[in-house]
């Protein structure tokens, strides 16, 4: 048991009711919690003060006042929002939540009686050593199970971190120290800094215009799971606005942790909320994905005849526009060895036109829309640049394919409106253009993932490298995403 000293903390036997305070526990901005003995039952308990420590002071032995009038309003609401945190909590009665007990006022501010929980905090476990992957998913399941409730019932945790989980001596977790409070404080004070922490809150937090949401707690909990297997927090969000360069968890945890759950942390730790998922049924779906070496059953796409003449037509063409130059390039090669070589610079020259990124775009969604795996392969492999930061790793990409196919078996991509071209500063043609984008999931487990429809922008910086156009930089930005239960 660790004892800490608090110069603004109650003393040791201080008698609170019917609690012996024995010793801080811990201290944040917010509060000092205390382990006591309930002398009625005689059993240890935790016991939460509110005393923020930009507003308020201790004065004599125990009483709290506000550092001055204008604090006051501050302190006030602050405090009923602590005791809305100890009401909140008291209706989940979770393994995985930390159980609220009771609270009261006194001293001229609030205490929350919690169970007291033996063990140690997941940072100081994480300090020792990673987690493997058992140990990752029973921390992380629970949790998320908790959460689950958390959010079905309109709250939100809005500060998880390692600090905030304790590991029972079982090795269970439990979610401490909800943030209502500190968000309503934060509400009311412009240093952010004192509400958020750095590494675990996603850029929502930073910037009151943005929705919260169940993606909110997501993003912290992929950020803990990220530092039980790197030891390290992620970097903070606005770091990561201006230059994300934090390692991806799949590229730090391949070959120790599966790949989905790697995927499943990434995914959580997107900067952008919309890119995140929307909730712990959709994330925890993905954590738990199996891994998939089939294929899924090819859908029966409904296509006009005309369409497929169209493009049978399409091909037909592209292999007469393309055959022809370049049996004639051969047969300029043998008459004349060396011309091809000089030529090819010229040839391939012009600049990139519109209709050759309209017939790249067309491939992809066609290629999409019938779920076609090795087509993308080929698309990948003759048009990417960039993919999974750099490597266009053939059987990364397939198994990304096929985990999205299997999640998403039924997928349309629409153009919706027309493609901006301009020069690319580093070179190249960069397009700009919007898609609507349609999925449907027959096959979900839970209602909640079945449909998307949304709307996203997607920009290209493309190049032409020899015959071929290479998508040398990608970036994606989801406007809005419907989900409907089908
Ligand atoms: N119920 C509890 N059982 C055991 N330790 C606790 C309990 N509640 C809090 N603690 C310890 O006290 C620390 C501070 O409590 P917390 O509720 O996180 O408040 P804050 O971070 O706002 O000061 C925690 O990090 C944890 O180590
Ligand atoms: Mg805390």
């Amino acid at each position: 048991m660790s004892r800490e000293h608090h110069r603004n903390a109650l003393p040791e036997s201080f008698q609170l009711e019917e609690y012996l305070v024995d010793s801080v526990l811990g201290h944040g901005g917010f509060g000092i919690t205390y382990l006591a003995k309930d002398t009625n039952l005689e059993q240890w308990v935790a016991i939460k003060e509110y005393l923020p420590n930009d507003l308020a002071v201790r004065e004599g032995l125990s009483t709290v006042y506000a550092k001055s009038t204008t604090d006051e309003t501050a302190f006030d609401y602050g405090l009923e929002r602590f005791i809305l945190e100890a009401r909140t909590l008291a209706q989940f009665h979770h393994p995985n939540i930390v159980r609220v007990i009771r609270y009261f006022k006194a001293n001229r501010t609030a205490y929350m009686v919690m169970e007291y929980i033996e063990g140690e905090s997941l940072s100081m476990r994480i300090k020792r050593c990673p987690l493997n992957e058992e140990e990752l998913l029973d921390l992380v399941l629970p949790l998320l199970d908790g959460l689950e409730k958390v959010h079905a019932a309109g709250f939100l945790h809005r500060d998880i971190k390692p600090a905030n989980i304790i590991l029972r001596l079982d090795g269970s977790p439990v979610l401490l120290d909800f943030g209502a409070a500190r968000l309503a404080i934060g509400q009311r004070t412009t240093d952010l800094t004192s509400i958020v922490t750095p590494g675990y809150a996603p850029f929502e937090q930073y910037d009151s215009k943005s929705p919260q949401g169940p993606w909110t707690d997501i993003y912290s909990l992929g950020a803990v799971m990220y530092c039980a297997i790197t030891g390290k927090a992620p970097p903070d969000v606005i770091g990561r606005y201006k230059r994300d360069n934090m390692p991806r968890a799949e590229e730090i945890g391949a070959g120790k942790y599966r790949l989905q759950i790697l995927r499943a942390i990434d995914w959580a730790l997107a900067l952008d909320d919309e890119a995140r998922p929307r909730s712990i049924v959709e994330w925890r779906e993905a954590l738990l994905a199996e891994p998939l070496e089939i294929l899924p059953p090819r859908l029966q796409k409904a296509f006009p005849t005309h369409q497929a003449a169209y493009r049978w037509f399409s091909v037909a063409m592209l292999t007469l526009a393309l055959g022809v130059p370049t049996l004639y390039s051969i047969y300029l090669e043998i008459k004349a060895p060396g011309t091809l070589k000089a030529a090819v610079a010229e040839w391939f020259a012009p600049e990139i036109n519109e209709q050759e990124i309209r017939d790249l775009i067309g491939r992809f969604f066609a290629a999409y829309d019938q779920a076609n795996v090795d087509e993308l392969l080929v698309l990948y492999s003759e048009t990417v640049d960039y993919y999974n930061f750099g490597k266009v790793d053939k059987s990364t990409v397939k198994g990304d394919k096929i985990s999205y196919f299997n999640r998403w078996p039924q997928v349309h991509f629409e153009l919706a409106g027309k493609i901006d071209f301009s020069p690319a500063p580093q070179g190249g043609q960069r397009v700009i253009f919007d898609l609507l984008f349609n999925t449907n999931n027959p096959h979900a487990r839970d209602s909640d993932s079945r449909s998307k429809k949304g709307k996203a922008r997607h920009e290209w910086v493309l190049k032409r490298e020899g015959s071929a156009l290479k998508i040398i930089m990608e970036r994606q930005k989801v406007y809005y995403r419907h989900e409907k239960a089908n």
